[in-house]
């Protein structure tokens, strides 16, 4: 491949990478974006992101070190903040006794899950409430000198000048067009439009209508655009929208770096793109993934999920007590619908080559007359 290609654009100049290519930061519980798969990406030429939003700042330093013995290129640190660390709010063990006393019919609910699908009891672990350790966790990226800090959720307006400083860039997250314009204000260097038919949580307009509103609305800062960017076809459409470059999710699912449990990997190969629904029942934010009888149980249930982080504190029980029995069918497992179309294990270094391969020869396809053969 060409040093210089074609698809090089801002982007790159930005970030320090070749092709306009970002690994999107995937944390969560299954955390599939490890640092093999993040260093991977990188040295294909690149910008891997660890998605740590459940990652202690212990773990992201040691995380970090991972990174910088498999690459010497740049990459990124994704993880959800709140509006200001004054909000850094509530422990896990304070706002397990506050669900205990506000939702006492949400926690039987929970318990008669554990009981119907036949799962054991287990001491839940504490776990990260998103947003929780988000000053220490800036503080390990920043102190760390990471060179791109991504902002999942919340509001970075007080990250940005702290990122500055050292000079990280931060890049964040917009489902529609006024939280572009609110992440424009806060300051980010770059902004992600992630669509509806993305994997882990998302808004609820399609990537088509929304990435072309957000580049014109929050114009000069560069867009990058997610959801449903999986091959060459989708990323040259996204630059034809007006995008700097992709954000992709669910094609590195398939990476035989990532972290995805092997069962996961069963549900998306075997999965058409219906199977991957939106559902609020994990975390009380809309998240597409695989479905599965827990989102059914919480759908046909007259109870609505608790709104984030109250839902996933309210889930842990059921969570771990499915992971400790091997029941990974009853863990969300994230993913967009383009992982319908999604069937091959590879290395990420495969994916990332015939995605920039595939790039490239639709770009030449489109700069000869559109006579003959036009499929590729
Ligand atoms: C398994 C999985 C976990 C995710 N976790 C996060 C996360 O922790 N932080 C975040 O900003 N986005 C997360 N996302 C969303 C991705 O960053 C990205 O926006 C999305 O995958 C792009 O759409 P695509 O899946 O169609 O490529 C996750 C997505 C998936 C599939």
């Amino acid at each position: 491949m060409s040093k210089r290609s074609r698809l090089h654009t801002v982007l790159c100049e930005l970030l320090g990478c070749e092709y306009p290519i970002m690994l999107a930061g995937m944390g969560g519980t299954t955390r599939v974006t490890t640092p093999e798969l993040v260093a991977a990406v990188s040295n294909a030429g690149g910008f891997g992101v660890l998605g740590a939003i459940s990652r202690d700042p212990e773990n992201i330093r040691q995380c970090v070190g991972q990174i910088r013995q498999l690459t010497d290129r740049p990459f990124g640190i994704d993880i959800a903040v709140p509006a200001s660390l004054a909000e850094s709010g509530p422990t896990w063990e304070a706002t397990e006794r506050r669900i205990a006393s506000e939702y006492p019919r949400h926690v039987a609910f929970v318990q008669e899950l554990i009981v119907k699908f036949g799962l054991p009891t287990v001491q839940p672990k504490p776990g990260l409430i998103f947003g929780s350790r988000a000053g220490d966790q800036v503080k390990a990226v920043l102190e760390e000198r990471v060179p791109l800090l991504a902002v999942a959720l919340g509001d970075p307006t007080w990250v940005v000048p702290l990122a500055h400083e050292v000079g990280t860039r931060v890049l964040g997250m917009a489902g529609s067009v006024p939280n572009a314009l609110r992440q424009k204000q806060a300051g980010v260097d770059i902004i992600v439009a992630q669509g509806s038919e993305a994997g882990g949580h998302t808004g609820r307009i399609s990537t088509f209508p929304l990435l072309p509103a957000v580049v014109d609305a929050v114009a000069p800062t560069p867009v990058v655009a997610a959801g449903g960017i999986a091959d060459g076809r989708g990323l040259v459409a996204a630059l034809a929208l007006g995008a700097v470059g992709a954000w992709v999710g669910s094609a590195f699912l398939a990476a035989e770096e990532s972290g995805v449990p092997p069962a996961h990997w069963e549900q998306i190969a075997g999965g058409t793109a219906e199977d991957f629904t939106l559902s609020r029942a994990y975390t009380g934010k809309p998240s597409r993934g695989y479905r599965n009888v827990v989102k059914e149980a919480w759908e046909s249930s007259a109870l609505g999920p608790l709104p984030m982080p109250l839902q996933s504190v309210l889930m842990k029980p059921l969570v771990d007590a499915a992971i400790e029995a091997g029941r990974w069918d009853l863990v969300l497992n994230p993913a967009g619908q383009v992982a319908g179309s999604i069937k091959e294990r590879r290395p990420a270094r495969q994916i990332f080559e015939q995605m920039v391969a595939e790039a490239e020869k639709v770009l030449d396809a489109h700069s000869h007359p559109l006579t003959g053969d036009q499929r590729h």
